[in-house]
């Protein structure tokens, strides 16, 4: 039986640099107290791991008053502008680890509503990221989830909008939705802010699933990327199994098994990627 691990799997550029950073200040920021805003990941194992160092998740902005100090860093999804604004207010020291890849959509909507278009944002509305995309827009912004949404969209056609989307959204969605609203006579600007690094993710793990009669999937249970890859495999492979670590993992094989592909979202340490494959190789 052959394993075969993509090659693009596991922590990607802005998530590793995020949690980098929260580490580097474990080391060097002399016992002053250290706050994510949010998660810095969607991956229970770090997070944990950070928790018992005494990193400190803040899930809201008023949750901090005057008298706290320390560092806050804003994680890889980044925040909204108002967020940000509280942030500086509450005096802590910030540091904003937000993806570069974020930080240029967060440009290309402040700068396309004040040229006087409205927004489009392909993603999920309530995804942190998305609702970070939406506060830089000055005028209209909509959020549209999926090309079914793109056929019952009915704001005026007569603006021009310019349509973004998540960073991790299915590229073939994201496609077929700026593709529908063309067709129904919107006169759209399209962005196409999918990172690299999702677009490569998801052509290799539907690569492989293709060709897999099991197909692994790991991923942080909140993590929209890792839900995506797990999508995309399934449509191609039948045994496709969502799994946050080598724990959760129940091999179901029944009938001859020749190829199992793995792959991993955005927000997955090594460690684990490898521990899953090691317990495949040698139990199966
Ligand atoms: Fe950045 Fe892309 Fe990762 S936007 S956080 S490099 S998935």
């Amino acid at each position: 039986m052959e394993v075969v691990v993509a090659e693009h799997a596991g922590f990607c550029f802005g998530v590793t640099k995020a949690v980098e950073t929260v580490y580097d200040q474990l080391e060097s920021g002399e016992g002053k107290k250290i706050y994510t805003y949010g998660p810095i990941i969607h991956n229970e194992t770090v997070v944990g791991d950070l928790e018992k160092r005494g990193v400190k998740v803040i899930e809201d902005p008023d949750e901090l008053d005057a008298s706290q100090n320390g560092t806050i860093i804003i994680r890889s999804h980044g925040v909204t502008k108002e967020v940000h604004k509280k942030l500086e207010e509450s005096g802590l020291d910030i540091i904003d680890a937000t993806c570069p890849f974020v930080k240029r959509i967060h440009k290309i909507v402040d700068e396309e509503s004040n040229k006087g278009k409205s927004i489009i944002v392909v993603g999920s509305a309530n995804h942190p990221e998305v609702e970070g995309i939406v506060s830089y827009a000055t005028g209209k912004v909509y959020v549209i989830d999926s090309p079914q949404r793109a056929q019952e969209f009915s704001e005026n056609v007569d603006e021009e909008y310019t349509v973004v989307s998540q960073t991790t959204f299915n590229k073939k969605k994201f496609q077929e939705t700026v593709e529908i609203l063309e067709n129904r006579g919107y006169n759209i600007n399209i962005v196409n802010t999918i990172c690299n690094a999702t677009d490569e993710r998801q052509t290799e793990a539907e690569q492989i699933a293709k060709k897999a009669d099991v197909m692994i999937v790991i991923g942080g249970a909140h993590s929209s990327n890792s839900r995506k890859l797990y999508e995309i495999c399934s449509k191609e492979c039948e045994n496709t199994y969502f799994i946050q670590t080598l724990d959760d993992l129940h091999l179901d094989i029944s009938g001859e098994v020749k190829l199992v592909g793995i792959t991993a979202g955005a927000s997955t340490p090594r460690n684990i990627i490898e521990e899953v494959q090691n317990y495949v190789r040698t139990n199966f």
